[in-house]
């Protein structure tokens, strides 16, 4: 009987242990984007997650025919409500409470739904509009809390994907500081909220874009976790050996100076593109490989490492991503950040449970763009494409009046030859030298690509964009 017991209360003892491990086990995840008209169905998918071995998944939204496929299989999931839908919730408790009965109830707990992520960096989105749903942020959250709790949910946590620009300063990571104009009407609030349910602080953390942006000044091997390095943080004491342990140990300290120093981070998405434009530079096959499969074996390792601000403490992290997504808008590593191309062949080996560290990858591809670009590019149609969409591009590029194609008006110098790849060619040019400086890119839904060779014919001069 006293053995029976003891036997007993063992048991229990070690599943409470595997129910809370579980939520925060350092088993690799990714994040499985949608924007692609080319990818697997979702039951296709989910088998090649499965032979990736993938602890966790994340999708951008709760799609039903997913969270269908994802019951009984061994994946914790991660849903999220989209930022347009953040305003009704923090105002009316019934949209949460429907949110909830529409997309967790039907699935729960065959489905193993272990987040609910309100919104995607909508601290990064700027207009007059936007800042209201930062304010409606925190309140969305609770409601969600509140339904959660009141279906007795609560294994579920509550959280909120931020980018690095949820900070102003970052460098040294002791320093690390909220920017001010959300630091106590959004910031501060959010962090009580997380502290009080017990949820993670979920940030997605890029030494890509920072290096990228910075690549003279950052030393390459420093981001992708390769060589001996000692950055040591004068104003701590710290010694960072990689980017990555730095980004992160900035929102620590910047958590810590509001009076949260133990939330637990979530790396929501973190990733290395394997291609992207002519002058993005550093974004291959062999970075990453490199960054991925360095961030697998330390977020992995055991005994767990931790950063140097919270040695051995695990942090869940999900790699972005898993598929290659082709409609994905922006500059070209937008389209290129998966484990796995559209197909679902591998663009590159990984061991995601980081336990094989003997495993011998096969070779990769020499790297020629890692020093950032420097001359002068140009972007023109794409080869092959639909001339019937290249014609509705032009009419677009040349219908806001604004002077981008002036030159392509009868009669003036690059009028001729009369043809849609030629104007539409001048136009995309055209039309990105003048606005790039405001975000505009080479892309055109994929019209478009760079060259470096100037298309420019006798009178007809192709502005250009000089890097
Ligand atoms: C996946 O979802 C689709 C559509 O809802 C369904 O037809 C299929 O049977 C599901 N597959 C599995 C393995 O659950
Ligand atoms: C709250 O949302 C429900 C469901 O959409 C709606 O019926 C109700 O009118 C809303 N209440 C308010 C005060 O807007
Ligand atoms: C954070 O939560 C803990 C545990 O509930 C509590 O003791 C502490 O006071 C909270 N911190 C703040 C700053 O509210
Ligand atoms: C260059 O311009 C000439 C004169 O308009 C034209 O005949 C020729 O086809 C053009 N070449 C290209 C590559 O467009």
């Amino acid at each position: 009987m006293a053995t029976f017991a003891l036997n007993c209360s063992l048991f229990l003892f070690f599943s409470l242990i595997l129910i809370s491990d579980a939520e925060i086990s350092s088993k690799i995840g990714v994040n499985y984007g949608q924007l692609g008209n080319n990818l697997p169905p979702p039951n296709l998918a989910i088998e090649m997650m499965n032979s990736m071995k993938v602890g966790r998944v994340k999708l951008y939204d709760a799609n039903h025919e997913i969270l269908g496929n994802l019951s009984k299989t061994k994946f914790q999931v991660s849903i999220m409500i989209p930022n347009n839908e953040i305003s009704d919730i923090a105002n009316n408790q019934t949209r949460a409470d429907q949110w909830i009965s529409n997309n967790v109830l039907p699935f729960y707990p065959q489905t193993m739904i272990r987040f609910i992520l309100v919104g995607n960096e909508v601290l990064s989105f700027d207009s007059d509009k936007d800042r209201q749903v930062w304010n409606d942020l925190v309140p969305a959250m609770r409601r969600i809390w509140s339904s959660l709790k009141a279906n007795n949910l609560q294994t579920i946590k509550v959280g909120t994907p931020v980018a690095m620009d949820i900070l102003e300063t970052t460098f040294p990571p002791s320093r690390g500081t909220f920017r001010s104009d959300i630091q106590q009407t959004v910031v501060a609030p959010m962090l009580n909220f997380l502290n009080e349910t017990r949820s993670f602080f979920f940030a997605n953390v890029y030494p890509y874009f920072s290096w990228a942006a910075n690549p003279m000044n950052i030393n390459l091997d420093f981001a992708l976790f390769n060589g001996n390095f000692e950055q040591i943080d004068g104003g701590s004491g710290l010694v960072y050996t990689n980017l990555l342990d730095e980004m992160l140990d900035s929102l620590i300290f910047a958590m810590a100076k509001l009076g949260y120093p133990d939330i637990r981070l979530v790396i929501s998405e973190t990733g290395w593109p394997t291609a992207g434009d002519i002058e993005q530079p550093g974004a291959n096959l062999l970075n990453a490989a490199t960054y991925n499969r360095n961030l697998v074996k330390r977020i992995t390792a055991k005994p767990t490492v931790g950063t140097p601000a919270r040695p051995g403490v695990v942090i869940p992290t999900f790699i972005f991503a898993l598929f290659d997504e082709n409609q994905k808008p922006g500059s070209g590593t937008e389209r290129h950040w998966g484990l796995l191309r559209s197909d679902g062949s591998p663009n590159y080996q990984i061991d995601l449970t980081g336990k094989e560290s003997s495993v011998e990858y096969d070779p990769l591809p020499v790297v020629e763009n890692n020093a950032p670009f420097r001359g002068r590019l140009w972007c023109v149609a794409a080869r092959g494409v639909d001339l019937m969409e290249l014609e509705a591009a032009v009419d677009d590029v040349c219908g806001r009046g604004d002077g981008t194609c002036e030159a392509l008006s009868p009669g003036r110098e690059c009028y001729e030859p009369v043809s849609v790849y030629w104007h539409a060619s001048y136009a995309f040019s055209s039309y990105w030298s003048k606005f790039r400086s405001q975000g505009a890119s080479c892309y055109f839904n994929g019209l478009a690509e760079q060259t470096t060779v100037d298309p420019s014919n006798g009178s007809c001069r192709f502005p250009s964009v000089t890097f």
